[in-house]
């Protein structure tokens, strides 16, 4: 998607895809990475994701990265923190409490950014991108993160003529090829989500399965 597309959402708080609460599979799975509790981790294409919260209570540096400065002013708002401001390889970095949030293109992250990180968290990263964008998403992932990071990776899978993303559709097998490269792929949970997104009915979904994948490096 071109950037103004995600700058108008936020603008117009066209944020449909924020969501409310904790998303449900992230406390289920996140064990599964085996992490240090005082570890860094990411959270690519973050938003004002109240799942960096959860992440952060379990003792987690959350480094974010997010292309809408509304949408990182907005976090630290909502949590009552005045983040401090610094620039870096092109982006603004805000870090306040256990955040810190690079406002820019996740595609022109700086290796710096995520050099500590173990852990990923993914949820609406994925598949908010179109297909052309998606390898060069998880080879950008694979490049950047050190050696040992684990990711979370929670998907979605619909029949994409039944409504134009985003979200987009992305099934299994495009996620096991998209990081087959850099990643072990460990299916952690397919199930039917579409009771729980009536707006998705609305608009012509008859099927929705949400995905959780643990990937680990090769
Ligand atoms: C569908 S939203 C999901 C946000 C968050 N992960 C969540 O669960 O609420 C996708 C987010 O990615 C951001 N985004 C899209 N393309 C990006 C890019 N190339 N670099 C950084 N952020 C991007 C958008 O501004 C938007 O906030």
């Amino acid at each position: 998607m071109d950037p103004s597309f995600w700058h108008d959402r936020w603008e117009n708080q066209d944020i449909g895809f924020h969501q409310a609460d904790i998303h449900a599979l992230l406390p289920a799975y996140w064990p599964r990475l085996e992490l240090a509790s005082d570890a860094p981790v990411f959270v690519p294409l973050c938003g004002k994701s109240l799942d960096m919260v959860w992440l952060a209570q379990q003792g987690h540096r959350v480094i974010g990265a997010e292309l809408s400065q509304r949408a990182i002013d907005d976090f630290f708002a909502e949590r009552g923190l005045a983040p401090t401001t610094r620039t870096s390889g092109g982006f603004i970095v805000k870090s306040a409490g256990p955040y810190e949030l690079w406002c820019g293109d996740f595609f022109d992250l700086p290796r710096e950014a995520v050099a500590g990180v173990a852990g990923v968290y993914d949820r609406a990263a994925l598949i908010a991108l179109p297909q052309a964008l998606r390898l060069r998403y998880a080879e950008t992932l694979a490049s950047l993160l050190p050696a040992t990071a684990r990711i979370l990776l929670i998907t979605l899978e619909y029949e994409q003529s039944q409504m134009a993303g985003p979200p987009f559709s992305v099934p299994g097998d495009q996620v096991r090829a998209l990081f087959a490269g850099s990643f072990r792929l460990e299916e952690l949970e397919c199930r039917d989500v579409l009771d729980g997104h009536p707006h998705f009915k609305q608009r012509g979904l008859t099927a929705l399965c949400e995905s959780a994948f643990l990937l680990r490096r090769t």
